[in-house]
């Protein structure tokens, strides 16, 4: 049985004047997939997901969402996607259960309030729901702007840079969010310069560089890229990342932080596993 892609792809291109930023993008993403376009700054990202959103119009190729084209069906495509854009579109005058009532009553859908309800619970957004948003932290806005996207249940979302400027915490919310809503059946493709939130969230990676997708496959598939690796011994050492969430991780009460111990009552450590 085949089915209709999520998404659809073929020899899309886009300049700006000579800057030719786009130069013929193939990509497939399967429905249910998490896919996580890469890309270093200018590489194109953003344009990628505006034509696929109807924001802006390729110069070639075709693109397709939920099986409507792009070009000659931007209606359809609107009804089928959500976008979160590179920079929170929330309304700081506005409190969070307001925003929240507010893109739901412009979606026509019934009870918007009980929509908002339901999304605060989700996104823990409960307790803040009554306060401005110009109150937020930057974790809270990029949840409080995907429970927005979230509005009516597209079947595809576009997530351009969702943790960028995020703190670790944050971040992790924000990637449990996309997997519960790729366990939900939702097509996420999202865009990220950080390769670890590639390997935490995406089921494929494409690379866009040059204006092309220059590899697309698993994690598996693109470490396979690489020559085999060599088996060295090396000490495991813990990442920034994990020591910082190790210091002011998951806990609320945090027992008093030991001092750094003194050269004698150090531990031996010789032999100690790390
Ligand atoms: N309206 C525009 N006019 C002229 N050039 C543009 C326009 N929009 C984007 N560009 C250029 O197109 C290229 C691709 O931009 P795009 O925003 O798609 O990159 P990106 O991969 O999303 O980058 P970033 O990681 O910085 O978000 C950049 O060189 C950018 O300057
Ligand atoms: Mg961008």
């Amino acid at each position: 049985m085949t089915t209709t892609p999520a998404i659809e792809i073929t020899g899309l291109t886009k300049s700006y004047g000579d800057h030719v930023v786009l130069a013929g993008v193939d990509l497939t993403v399967p429905v249910g997939a998490v896919v996580a376009l890469l890309g270093s700054n200018g590489a194109g990202k953003t344009t990628v997901v505006r034509i696929l959103a109807t924001l802006l119009r390729a110069d070639g190729g075709t693109a397709a969402v939920h099986g409507h084209d792009v070009a000659s069906r931007p209606q359809e495509v609107r009804e089928s996607i959500s976008l979160t854009g590179q920079f929170a579109a929330v309304d700081e005058v506005l409190t969070g259960r307001e925003n929240l009532v507010l893109v739901a009553t412009l979606r026509h859908l019934p009870d918007p309030r009980g929509i908002a309800e339901d999304l605060l619970a989700r996104f823990a957004l409960t307790e803040a729901a009554g306060r401005r948003v110009a109150t937020y932290s930057g974790g809270m806005r990029r949840r409080l702007d995907i429970a927005m996207s979230l509005i009516g249940d597209p079947p595809v979302l576009f997530l351009d840079e969702p943790t960028t400027g995020l703190d670790p915490q944050s971040r992790i919310e924000v990637w449990r969010t996309v997997r519960e809503l790729a366990d939900g059946g939702t097509t996420v493709l999202l865009t990220t310069q950080y390769l670890d939130e590639a390997e935490q969230l995406a089921d494929r990676i494409a690379i866009l560089h040059g204006g092309r997708i220059i590899a697309d496959g698993t994690l598996d598939e693109l470490e396979r890229l690489l020559p085999p690796a060599t088996v060295e011994y090396v000490e495991k050492r813990p990442t920034l990342e994990e020591i910082f969430l190790a210091i002011v991780g998951d806990r609320p009460d945090r027992p008093d932080r030991p001092d750094r111990p003194s050269q004698t009552d150090r531990p031996d450590r010789a032999g100690g596993a790390r």
